[in-house]
């Protein structure tokens, strides 16, 4: 890197003894919206040269466990794996060392080869945090915490879509220790959502009893649902309006 490219992160953390200025980024983060905490079980995935697991594993002092094409070199109390995120094989490796319990927290800060063609390079990252949510998805445990760099363009708001039908709160961050001039953003999704049911679905239902709030109380999948507007007895077709993580609510679109 020129020497007119290093900015104030790049001395500080060379004089904290940290792997990359990205480990500001991590920091500012979890500062604002407290996805890491103490004990917790963590996979960072694109981790290399291994800032984010020094930082990580300050905050939690609890498993930590690496994912990077590269090689990463050995940090105290922390696992590492050589391999592709997006490759089943590796994903496997994850799920042994994470354990039956799952993950607490998945994070993900990395970035395709960049070719310097804007929607090409825009195209990878959306792959490649796609692929990011998926595997969040087959190791968190619920209500896990997730937080994913995307660089920004038209999929940008396909994507943030597909975090929010998987966590309860979702928000997009650009932390100071960007650069200015990058494109890139985080996406913070906190308390994964393992209910059955998403927002939009639609079920035809017997409301057969009224919950203490007046609304329908419907059991769909095992999944309390709250319907609004209903009396005992009726028969309608319903559409999921919001999934917490122990109940939904829902409105009627017909009644039949
Ligand atoms: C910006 S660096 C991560 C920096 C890291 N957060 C830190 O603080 O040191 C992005 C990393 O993503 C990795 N990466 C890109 N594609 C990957 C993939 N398919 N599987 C695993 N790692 C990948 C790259 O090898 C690179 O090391």
């Amino acid at each position: 890197m020129a020497r007119d490219r290093r900015d104030s992160y790049y001395w500080q953390a060379k004089r904290d003894g940290y792997r990359s200025r990205a480990t500001f980024k991590l920091t500012q983060i979890n500062r604002k919206f407290e996805v890491i905490n103490e004990g917790d079980t963590i996979v960072d995935l694109g981790a290399a040269p291994g800032g984010w697991l020094q930082i990580a594993k300050e905050l939690s002092g609890g498993r930590v466990i690496g994912v990077d094409l590269q090689r990463i070199k050995p940090i105290d109390g922390v696992d590492t794996i050589k391999g592709d995120m997006t490759a089943d094989r590796t994903i496997e490796k994850i799920i042994n060392l994470v354990g039956k319990d799952g993950a607490d927290v998945v994070i993900c800060d990395a970035a395709p080869n960049l070719s310097g063609n804007w929607s090409l390079d825009h195209a990878r990252s959306i792959d490649l945090v796609t692929s990011a949510l998926g595997c969040a998805k087959k190791i968190l445990k619920p209500q896990g915490h997730f937080v994913v760099k995307v660089f920004e363009g038209d999929m940008f708001k396909g994507f943030i879509d597909k975090v929010r039908n998987n966590f309860t709160y979702v928000r997009a961050y650009t932390p100071k220790a960007s650069r200015s001039q990058s494109a890139e953003i985080y996406i913070i999704g906190k308390k994964f959502l393992t209910a059955p049911l998403r927002k939009g679905d639609e079920f035809e239902v017997t409301i057969k009893k009224l919950g203490s709030s007046g609304d329908g109380a419907i059991t769909i999948e095992g999944f309390v649902t709250f319907v609004k507007d209903v009396e005992v007895g009726e028969h309608v077709r319903i559409k999921i309006n919001d999934v917490k993580p122990n109940f939904a609510f829902a409105n009627v679109i017909e009644r039949l």
